[in-house]
């Protein structure tokens, strides 16, 4: 693919706007098409964002000739079916994490997009920004000798109530729980210091909607190298990582949106680097995407495909030490009144056990 990637957005809700907002600054790609299950919802992204073609479902867009990648940006569970949509109709994928709800649906995403000779790449923003790429840097130097422990954590506080459950965080049936929502980037994060862990142990508290509103995680290694990590929907942490090594330690704050990390080597002064975004950091995986693109690639070195499917492989063992299953939601493709019958019936059955107690 030359010249420009004319870029469709799937399922216009939060984090689209965050990445029609990155585009801005991604050279050689402009914001096409958008495609959402409502056509009030379709017309009010494009019009805020300038957009000038609207799609009132998702095939619609899948099919459009003037798009060449598609950004997936729907719930979880939707993830394979709507990319698979549009790879099966000729389109490069960018898909949000996690790739999918599973391994047995990454697997089928996976042979999908190969078997359709498409692009597809899970949308792990952090891992391109410029400062995870200084620290990537800075491993391969050997500037802190091994690296033989991670910790990081990503826990936040969020209200559990009636209305909160019409959102994705502590709906089961839209994937909630911290480990798909949040606990992803940990994961990720510790394969790209330390690579797949042989030894995976966790504990979680799985809450009153059933998902995992906190849990621990220890990812070991053959070399004895250890990750700690740490997710939650109702328990604020710090958000930081440190990578700590034989010579020194790297600390990362807010590393899955990182704008800063400290170098600190034994014996020496500390190295402090600061990179501001140039928009708001989703701009450096549609770089990517796009720079894979127009080299004729299928999938991307820095964020590959048998990794991401290893991660979810990774998550299903640590659900299945939980016990926490996913109930099997309806078609995607279903109309807007289908969906509201459905999330209705599934709401009221949860809202009737809502009673927060802590
Ligand atoms: N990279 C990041 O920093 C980041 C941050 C937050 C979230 N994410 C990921 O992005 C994905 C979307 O998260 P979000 O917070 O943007 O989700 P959201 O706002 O709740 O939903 C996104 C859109 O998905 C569509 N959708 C399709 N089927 C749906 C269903 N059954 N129920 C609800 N919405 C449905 C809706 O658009 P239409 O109905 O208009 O088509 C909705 O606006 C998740 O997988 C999440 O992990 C990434």
């Amino acid at each position: 693919m030359a010249g420009k990637i004319r870029w469709g957005i799937l399922g216009p809700g939060t984090i689209a706007q965050k990445f029609a907002t990155g585009l801005k600054a991604v050279p050689d790609a402009e914001l096409t098409a958008v495609g959402s299950r409502s056509v009030e919802r379709a017309n009010s992204f494009a019009d805020r964002f300038n957009i000038p073609q609207r799609h009132d479902n998702y095939r619609d867009l899948a099919d459009n000739p003037d798009v060449d990648a598609i950004y997936v940006a729907t719930p979880h569970p939707f993830h394979k079916a709507c990319a698979m949509l549009c790879l099966e109709a000729g389109k490069a994928v960018l898909c949000e994490k996690p790739i999918t709800m599973d391994a047995r649906q990454a697997e089928e995403l996976i042979a999908c997009a190969r078997e359709h000779n498409q692009f597809l790449m899970e949308a792990m923003w952090t891992r391109f920004l410029p400062v995870i790429v200084q620290v990537r840097e800075w491993l391969a130097d050997d500037a802190i000798g091994e690296p033989r422990l991670l910790t990081a954590d990503h826990g936040s506080r969020k209200v559990l109530s009636i209305e909160t459950l019409e959102g994705r965080h502590f709906n089961p049936e839209l994937g909630g729980g911290g480990l798909l929502d949040v606990g992803v980037y940990m994961i990720a994060l510790a394969y790209m210091v330390f690579g797949t862990p042989s030894k995976i142990t966790s504990l979680a508290h799985l809450g009153q909607t059933n998902v995992d509103e906190q849990a621990c995680i220890l990812l070991g290694y053959d070399t004895g190298q250890i990750a700690n990590l740490f997710c939650a929907i109702r328990t604020e942490t710090p958000k930081e990582a440190r990578i700590i090594g034989t010579k020194g330690s790297i600390h990362i704050p807010r590393f899955w949106e990182a704008t800063s990390a400290t170098l600190a080597v034994n014996g020496k002064e500390p190295v402090h680097i600061e990179i501001p975004f140039k928009e708001n950091g989703f701009e450096y995986q549609t770089i990517e995407v796009v720079k894979c693109l127009q080299e004729g690639k299928l999938e991307s070195d820095v964020m590959p495909l048998d990794e991401s499917l290893s991660i979810v492989q990774t998550m299903d063992t640590i659900r299945d030490q939980w016990g926490l299953e996913y109930p099997v939601f309806g078609s995607v493709f279903a109309t807007s009144q289908d969906k509201d019958t459905n999330q209705a019936t599934s709401l009221n059955t949860i809202g009737a056990v809502i009673c927060p107690k802590h």
